[in-house]
């Protein structure tokens, strides 16, 4: 007998197969999922998202999967980090196969690729994989949020946002808290036959420090030709309620803190609650200290602030560590959405 996730991965198996949507689980964050070979479903998934079109999307293969079906010239580069990495978050930008449509990437001459670590994720690639002539099956698919907004981390928050998708029948496959909280790590390696090395796109838990100790050099910083990623824009991952940053001094001096306009809450996020006195109209919350935990909760938090009808969000800088970048990325991209 099937229990009842079986049922629910090979009904929205079947629904990929159909040229419809699918959300499902990954081990860092929840994404928005449709037929990578069918470009009217990948359409669907701009649609859901308000995403302009020409902003590619990863495609999601099973475990084991034939590279080669998707990308070509694949570089030695990208056989060491899959080994290293796969299953798990770490994305690779190659040069797409032909018969992948230009929906796919944006109309970039490049594809996302990556194989996630979370089983009902893997369950899923693999029994579409299974539905397709060729056995080879992809999922296109972006972060399950509207354009822009926080990553979801759980399956309810893709629920609260796609109610007009959920109406229509779209399954959102229930994967608990994903693991690591934010997107993979994105590497380009798209441009080595042209001379140009290993570009990180954009920071994720798999750090600069392991991809230079799989590569034996770390990865560059993009430049004006790297391949145009959305979550590389300046704003970008924010909450609804305005967000800054504000560092340990700042804190201190109160400047900022003591101006709530009467009938006005603030949400303040520190390192230590402890060492902060009251202050009116100001709620404190405590984050970790620590980064991977610090990357698990953040947009939960977001998300809760947001939800909780606050006016402002502060939130404490974080170490100069390059242990911090991922978070700092968002964080930075975050405030950028409200100058
Ligand atoms: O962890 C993740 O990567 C999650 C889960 C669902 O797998 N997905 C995710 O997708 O974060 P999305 O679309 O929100 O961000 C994917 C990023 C975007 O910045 C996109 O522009 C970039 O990957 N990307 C995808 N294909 C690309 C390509 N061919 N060239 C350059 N960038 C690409
Ligand atoms: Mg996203």
């Amino acid at each position: 007998m099937q229990s009842s996730q079986e049922q629910a991965i090979i009904q929205a198996a079947s629904r990929l197969a159909q040229g419809e949507l699918v959300a499902f689980p990954t081990e860092t964050v929840y994404g928005l999922g449709a037929d990578a070979e069918n470009p009217r479903a990948v359409n669907k998934i701009y649609q859901a998202k308000g995403r302009p079109a020409n902003h590619p999307v990863i495609v999601h293969v099973a475990p084991g999967a034939d590279l080669s079906y998707w990308a070509k010239n694949i570089p030695e580069e990208a056989n060491k980090l899959i080994k290293a990495f796969w299953p798990g978050p770490l994305t690779l930008i190659l040069q797409r196969a032909s018969h992948i449509p230009d929906t796919v990437s944006g109309g970039q001459d490049s594809v996302g690729v990556r194989c996630p670590s979370h089983p009902v994720a893997q369950a899923l690639l693999q029994q579409f994989a299974r539905l397709k002539p060729s056995g080879q099956g992809g999922v296109a698919a972006p972060s399950a949020n509207k354009f822009g907004q926080v990553s979801p981390t759980l399956a309810e928050h893709v629920i609260s946002e796609f109610p007009e998708e959920i109406a229509r029948g779209m399954p959102v496959l229930e994967g608990g808290a994903t693991e690591i909280g934010i997107e993979s790590t994105i590497i380009d390696l798209s441009r080595i036959q042209q001379g140009v090395k290993a570009v990180l796109l954009r920071p994720g838990h798999i750090s600069r420090e392991q991809i230079k100790q799989v590569l034996g050099y770390p990865p560059l910083l993009p430049d004006n030709h790297a391949p145009r990623a959305s979550g590389t824009l300046k704003a970008h991952y924010a909450p609804r309620t305005p967000l800054a940053l504000i560092t340990a001094k700042g804190l201190e001096a109160g400047q900022v803190l003591g101006q709530v306009p009467p009938g006005q809450k603030w949400a303040v996020c520190v390192f230590n609650k402890n060492s902060q006195a009251d202050m009116a109209g100001i709620d404190w919350f405590q984050v970790s200290s620590e980064p991977v935990q610090y990357a698990h909760d953040l947009y939960a938090f977001l998300r809760k602030v947001d939800s909780l009808g606050y006016q402002r969000i502060y939130i404490q800088t974080l170490p100069e560590d390059e242990r911090w970048d991922a978070v700092n990325d968002r964080l930075q991209r975050a405030a950028a959405a409200f100058p």
